[in-house]
């Protein structure tokens, strides 16, 4: 597997290893024949044969190096009994709730059970996929997933979530712990079922302020890694925080791999970090436009010796051209010094 070439022996490949976040999902034509038959999309991300289904489809359609398991960080809120759904448009929504109640309830929640139909999904998705091609298992971190929780959904100024952990400082590190422990579980269920790689996903991490980076980012990393690691030593593990890449150097010793949002400047973050694996970091935007081939060429020349994955620097967007992704995939798989 090219994927596991480079994030595990830091191979250096001319043409990197490629694969898109989101790559599943809405501007594929065939997803959206298969999502019109479900109205709940967490009842969507439960259906066995459908997840199998969406998660190939992007590998089916083009030469990508690995596939990702069709599902959402949002299943964990969901399986620990806080419901969550979606309004066209409007993003997630989740239900209000007594986190108190919701801690003390959480020990009754096996998630092995509640997700039975994840593993599955990918038991069944890991032997149908090629065997070069690598199977990619995620999770949010525990910090993304308060912003969602606490603010019942997609928030635009993250001020509940910051107040709420400033006014509840016990309660906020309780459900810090409840979440880290049930994060590093399900990495070692995506693991166990067959995924080969495993992301974890700090959509928000740029709203934390730089004093509480270590208290709410930084340190439940290192123990979900520490915690995976125990069972899982030879997995690679993928770290993906928005707003944040000037940190990474010093978390260099936990050896992750580092995806690389498009704010930042990925060639000139490698100068800081010559020898960690970094993945990213095309614009979504300017793929979206068309006009991404500058960019590419830069990203592919400034990388190019050292150990990368080519992704997106965040989800593709849904309007995004098919044609779009061909001509990106046809340019980073042909590259040449
Ligand atoms: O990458 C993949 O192809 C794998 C599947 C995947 C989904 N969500 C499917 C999905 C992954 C890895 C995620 C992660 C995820 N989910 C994140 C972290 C990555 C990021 O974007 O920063 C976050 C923050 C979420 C929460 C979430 N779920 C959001 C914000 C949305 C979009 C809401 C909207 O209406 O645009 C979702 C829904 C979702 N998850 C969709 C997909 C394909 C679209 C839903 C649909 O088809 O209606």
């Amino acid at each position: 597997m090219r994927l596991i070439d480079v994030l595990v022996h830091k191979k250096c490949l001319t043409s990197p290893p490629i694969w898109m976040m989101r790559q599943a999902g809405r501007y594929l034509p065939e997803y959206k024949q298969v999502r019109k038959n479900y109205d709940d999309f967490i009842q969507f991300c439960f259906s066995v044969d459908d997840v199998v289904k969406i998660t190939l489809q992007p590998v089916q359609r083009f030469p990508l190096d690995a596939a990702i398991i069709f599902s959402d960080i949002l299943v964990i809120p969901h399986v620990l009994g806080q419901r969550v759904w979606f309004e066209p448009d409007h993003g997630p929504k989740l239900e209000k709730v007594d986190f108190s109640k919701l801690l003390s309830n959480a020990g009754q929640v096996s998630l092995e059970q509640a997700l039975a139909p994840v593993a599955d999904a990918i038991s069944k998705t890991r032997a149908l996929l090629d065997p070069t091609k690598a199977l990619i298992g995620f999770a949010g971190a525990p910090w993304t997933l308060l912003t969602y929780m606490i603010s019942n959904g997609k928030t635009a100024d993250f001020n509940t979530v910051l107040d709420f952990a400033a006014t509840n400082p016990e309660l906020f590190a309780q459900l810090q712990e409840l979440l880290e422990e049930k994060v590093a579980e399900l990495l070692c269920l995506h693991i166990s079922a067959g995924a080969n790689v495993v992301q974890i996903f700090e959509s928000w991490a740029m709203a934390v302020s730089k004093a509480s980076r270590e208290t709410y980012l930084y340190e439940p990393l290192r123990r979900i890694v520490a915690s995976v690691r125990v069972k899982y030593p030879n997995t690679p593990i993928i770290y993906y925080a928005r707003g944040v890449s000037a940190d990474y150097a010093k978390l260099q010793d936990l050896d992750i791999a580092f995806g690389v949002d498009e704010t930042a400047d990925i060639v000139d973050l490698r100068a800081h970090l010559p020898n960690a694996v970094l993945q990213g970091n095309l614009s979504p935007h300017k793929l979206l436009s068309g006009d991404f081939e500058e960019d590419l060429e830069r990203i592919l020349s400034g990388m190019n010796g050292t150990p990368h994955v080519f992704n997106l620097g965040h989800g593709i967007n849904k309007d995004t051209p098919v044609a779009h992704v061909e001509r990106m995939i046809e340019v980073v798989q042909n590259y040449r010094e």
